[in-house]
Parts: structure tokens; C-alpha cells; sequence
């Protein structure tokens, strides 16, 4: 007699892919983005009558068998091809290997394994994705960074989610932000005196893996009149030519109004558009 076991996947903010099962348990599995993930079927041999079929989607799309009467097994992409060349099907024990494995492939699964022997799994499989490497810098628009003895920098990362940001002195943690969002931006803020000579880093880490950025405070600490000066004043000009810009048209738009017919009008705010 065959039986049946079907496990889900569900798919939480295409981040977490959560492969469930009639039965109770749980395994965990977390892969880095690019990486591969091997789903077990804790089969050691697979037998002359039994089954394996492995579906994905909300569509149930079958995209790996094995049949082992026929001794066929196969894999097959779902109709969007996001599986091409990425799926390895072990004849021997019927797991499957998902290769380069990324957000897209997080989604409702199901997997049915129709055999001899009861045994049942379930797989959670969570998606993190690479982190970058946090970048200090100086943040001169901070109050006390016209204050002599003392250096105000910021930690930041963009395009992060479900990632902590934190400052370390030494071994110890100073502070630290968390997110639990796709694709935002995250600074936290330290303040060092000039003559200070303990060591700083900054470290983003997610559950599986982590980036680090050692502070230098001698390098990072005595530009900051310098590049606010600079920078400020470019966008001053910057500003400043557009707002004229803007101005001269207006003008030029108001004077061809009282003066033109309105087909003339309309060429000029084509033109003006494009501009
Ligand atoms: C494998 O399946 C194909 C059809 O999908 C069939 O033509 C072929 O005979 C099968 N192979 C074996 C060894 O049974
Ligand atoms: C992994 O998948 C991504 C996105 O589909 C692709 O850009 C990248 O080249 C792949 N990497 C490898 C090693 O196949
Ligand atoms: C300078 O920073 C230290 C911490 O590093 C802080 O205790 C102190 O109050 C700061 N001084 C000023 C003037 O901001
Ligand atoms: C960063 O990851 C390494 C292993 O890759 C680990 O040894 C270290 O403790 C981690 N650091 C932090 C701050 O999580």
C-alpha cells in the first residue's frame, strides 16, 4: 500500500520558504543567497514501487520524479524557467538539490512522496541574502562634530533587510539597529574621541553570516570642515542654476501666452518638457 505525504512551501516577504507537512516535524534549512539547498528525503533506498514526485508553485507544477519501476528520473523547469539548469535529483535516496538559489525561488511547494514505508518531513528553508560591507563615515552634520575633542561617524548599509547593524568597542556591543524589512537604508551613529585608541567596528550580520568594517579614527577623523564646505556649496550652485533655469522658462512660457496663439503655447511646452 502507498502513501502520500504532501508538504507545502510557503513563501513569507519571498524571503522565507517554509516546506510543511501533515506531520509535526520541523527541519530548518538556511542558504545564502547564490548558494545551493539540498531538501532530504531521509530515504536510504529507494524501492521497486516506490515514487517520489516533487512540486512547486501555486500551481503544483511538477519539477522532479522518479519512477522507480520504470527507473526513470527527470526534472523539469516551472513554465516561467526559473528553475533551469538548477535542479539535481538523486536517484539513490530521491533529494532534491536546488543550485544558485535566490529569492524567486521561494514560493508554495509541495512535495509528494508516494512510497512503501511511512515516513513523513518537513522542511523550513529560509533565503538570506549577501550582505554588503558597512561603510563608516564622518557625519559632520551632527551637533557635537564641532566640538574639539570628539569625532561623530555613522555606520551605514542600503538595500538590507532582516539584518542587525551594530558598533563594537573590543568584543563589546555598543549599540545596534534591526530590520526585519526588504531594502531599506540603516545608519547608527558613534561618537569617539580623537585620542582614542581602542578598537571599533562595525558589523552587519544576518543569522547565517556577517560583514565587518574595522574603524579607523585617525584616517576618518579631520575632514569634516573640508568635505561639508565642499559638498554644501556644489549643491548651493547647483540649486541655485536650476531655480534660474525654471525661472527663465516661466518667463518664456508667460510671454508666449499673452503673445501667441495657443498652438505656438503647446509647441513651446513640448519643447520645455523634453528639456
Ligand atoms: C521513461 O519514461 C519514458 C516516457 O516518459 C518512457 O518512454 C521510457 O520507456 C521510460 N524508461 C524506462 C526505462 O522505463
Ligand atoms: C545565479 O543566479 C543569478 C540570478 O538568476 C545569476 O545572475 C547568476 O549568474 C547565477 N550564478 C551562478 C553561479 O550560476
Ligand atoms: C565625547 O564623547 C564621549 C564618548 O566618546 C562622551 O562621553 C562625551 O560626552 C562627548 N563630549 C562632547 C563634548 O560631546
Ligand atoms: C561573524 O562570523 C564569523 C564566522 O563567519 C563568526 O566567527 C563571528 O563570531 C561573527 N561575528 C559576529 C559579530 O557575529
Amino acid at each position: 500500500m502507498f502513501h502520500m505525504f504532501v508538504l507545502f512551501c510557503l513563501c513569507w516577504q519571498h524571503l522565507i520558504c517554509v516546506f510543511g507537512s501533515e506531520s509535526n516535524e520541523i527541519q530548518s534549512v538556511s542558504v545564502m543567497e547564490g548558494e545551493s539547498v539540498t531538501l532530504n528525503t531521509d530515504v536510504t533506498e529507494i524501492h521497486k514501487h516506490d515514487d517520489i514526485l516533487w512540486k512547486y508553485g501555486a500551481e503544483k507544477s511538477l519539477i522532479a520524479k522518479i519512477n522507480q519501476e520504470t527507473g526513470n528520473s527527470s526534472t523539469y523547469d516551472v513554465p516561467d524557467g526559473r528553475f533551469r539548469d538548477r535542479l539535481k535529483l538523486d536517484d539513490q535516496t530521491g533529494s532534491l538539490t536546488i543550485i544558485n538559489f535566490t529569492t524567486q525561488h521561494a514560493g508554495l511547494c509541495e512535495v509528494k512522496i508516494l512510497m512503501a514505508k511511512l515516513s513523513s518531513k518537513t522542511f523550513s528553508v529560509s533565503v538570506y541574502a549577501r550582505l554588503p560591507v558597512p561603510i563608516i563615515s564622518r557625519d559632520c552634520s551632527s551637533s557635537s562634530s564641532s566640538s574639539q575633542q570628539n569625532c561623530s561617524l555613522l555606520c551605514s548599509v542600503v538595500n538590507v533587510g532582516h539584518v542587525t547593524l551594530s558598533w563594537y568597542k573590543g568584543n563589546s556591543l555598543l549599540s545596534s539597529i534591526s530590520v526585519s524589512d526588504l531594502s531599506i537604508s540603516l545608519s547608527l551613529p558613534l561618537e569617539v574621541e580623537y585620542q582614542d585608541k581602542n578598537t571599533y567596528s562595525c558589523v552587519l550580520n544576518n543569522p547565517i553570516s556577517n560583514q565587518t568594517q574595522h574603524l579607523d579614527i585617525t584616517q576618518l577623523c579631520h575632514t569634516c570642515a573640508d568635505s561639508v564646505h565642499c559638498c554644501g556649496s556644489t549643491e548651493a550652485v547647483i540649486r541655485l542654476v536650476l531655480s534660474a533655469l525654471v525661472g527663465v522658462a516661466t518667463v518664456i512660457v508667460l510671454v508666449y501666452d499673452i503673445r501667441s496663439r495657443r498652438a505656438e503655447l503647446s509647441i513651446i511646452c513640448f519643447i520645455l518638457c523634453f528639456v
